[in-house]
């Protein structure tokens, strides 16, 4: 048996806009996501977020499934267009009263809710003032934080602001695959410095709103590996590393920007950014999938890009690697580099070509051979003294995998496509008893 340490936070994630469907009820305003997925060739199948799990109307069915899952913590976002609909100024009262209605829920199946505030949602109203390109985003979305930390606080006690702020300025808007498909060099920097922005303005927001509230960020980290083993892929890992980990943690955790692009962000900050941006943080979350492969990119606007692993190497259906090594050694160099701090996993988990007996059950043994194999390693890592605290697997349901569509399925439960019934795989049985013994078999 291998066994967690006693306490250990064990829950599961999801989001809004992948989940909750009903994007054009009880005055919610339109996202970005709406806008993109509407756009012929954004997302596979032209699928879109209008319906996903209709988890909005199906959320006392769905927290019914959290509690005979038998987790802890249940991490969810707060959609930021059906709060406020036009990004800024006047709050939607039903908007608010669906967020009510669903932490009471949780709290009352007797589970922790961890609240991201925002999971890349953002109101299009905000996108059509630049979104993460203007540098006034930041205090709105702080703005915004506070409307719904107040609201929460006397039963949320965990807020996270942004959901892997790394990933959005360069999938966003260098490689342009996820909303609002840009890919400039200049609009990427502006995003990372106003995305740490928001960060910093929300870890205020908590601070002001009470000393029994926690905040960290949601950062999604792997190691970066050069493809090849020459000068030009050596070069293509040092950006991709700078771009994708550094230039979000360092400024958060060490208080200032990486090379080599610190040079070049340099311009954007202003007296006392750094400051607001490097405020401490009561736990880091980290999100794990992959180890990446640099490489060099003639069309990238910086020059690199990440390429699939080697040939042979096993994959999950998204091409990621599998290979616990990775989030070990990921684990490892957070403890070693950022002090060791009190962290969480908030993500982490695979999707795999699921098929579904008559019945709609599915036997899903490579995502269970995924999760025991990556608890083992978590394990390890804890072992080595990484102060790890709890675990959270995406997904809850299959739902709506941004520019993949409902095609690649991360859940524990299979959510029929017309139906939407919902069938729990093997796999949710498996995370049941680790949840329930605190150990692995
Ligand atoms: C993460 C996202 C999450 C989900 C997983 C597979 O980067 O935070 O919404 O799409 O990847």
């Amino acid at each position: 048996m291998t066994r967690f340490p006693d306490g250990f936070l064990w829950g599961t994630a999801t989001s809004a806009y992948q989940i909750e469907g009903a994007v054009d009820e009880d005055g919610r305003g339109p996202s970005v996501w709406d806008v993109f997925s509407a756009t012929h060739g954004n997302v596979r199948n032209g699928d879109t977020g209008a319906i996903a799990c209709d988890h909005y109307h199906r959320y006392p069915e769905d927290i019914a499934l959290l509690s005979e899952l038998g987790v802890k913590a249940y991490r969810f976002s707060v959609a930021w267009p059906r709060v406020l609909p036009e990004g800024t100024g006047s709050i939607n009262p039903a908007g608010l009263e669906f967020y009510d209605r669903l932490v009471d829920a949780v709290l009352a199946a007797g589970i922790e809710p961890w609240v991201c505030l925002h999971h890349w949602d953002m109101p299009q109203a905000i996108e059509e003032q630049g979104g993460w390109r203007n540098r006034d985003t930041p205090s709105w979305f702080g703005d915004y934080s506070r409307v719904v930390i107040e609201q929460l606080k006397d039963r949320v006690k965990r807020f996270a602001p942004v959901n892997e702020p790394n990933v959005v300025p360069w999938v966003a808007y260098a490689i342009g695959a996820h909303a609002p498909g840009r890919r400039s060099r200049a609009d990427c920097l502006a995003a990372m410095h106003h995305l740490n922005l928001a960060h910093g303005l929300t870890v205020a927001a908590v601070r002001e709103a009470g000393a029994d509230l926690k905040v960290g960020p949601i950062i999604s980290l792997g190691p970066v590996v050069p493809a090849r083993d020459d000068d030009a892929h050596r070069d293509a890992a040092v950006m991709l590393d700078c771009i994708w980990r550094r230039v979000m943690i360092d400024p958060i955790m060490l208080g200032r920007y990486p090379e080599p692009l610190a040079g070049e962000i340099a311009p954007l900050v202003q007296e006392g950014d750094l400051a607001v941006i490097s405020a401490p943080n009561d736990f880091f979350g980290m999100n794990h999938y992959s180890r990446m492969y640099a490489a060099p990119d003639p069309d990238n606007p910086f020059g690199v890009g990440d390429v699939p692993p080697p040939a042979g190497v096993p994959t999950t259906s998204m091409g990621w690697q599998i290979d616990p090594e990775a989030f070990y050694e990921q684990l490892l160099e957070v403890r070693d580099r950022y002090g060791n701090p009190e962290l969480y996993v908030t993500e982490n988990g695979a999707a795999f070509p699921d098929q579904a007996d008559a019945d709609g059950r599915v036997e899903d043994e490579d995502r269970v051979a995924f999760l025991d194999g990556y608890l083992r390693a978590m394990h390890r890592a804890i072992e080595a003294g990484c102060n790890v605290k709890g675990y959270f697997v995406w997904s809850f349901l299959d739902n709506f995998e941004w520019a993949e569509g409902y095609d690649l399925r991360f859940g524990l439960i299979r959510v029929e496509p017309d139906s939407l019934r919902r069938v729990p795989k093997r796999s949710f049985d498996f995370m049941r008893s680790v949840y329930r013994t605190n150990a692995l078999p």
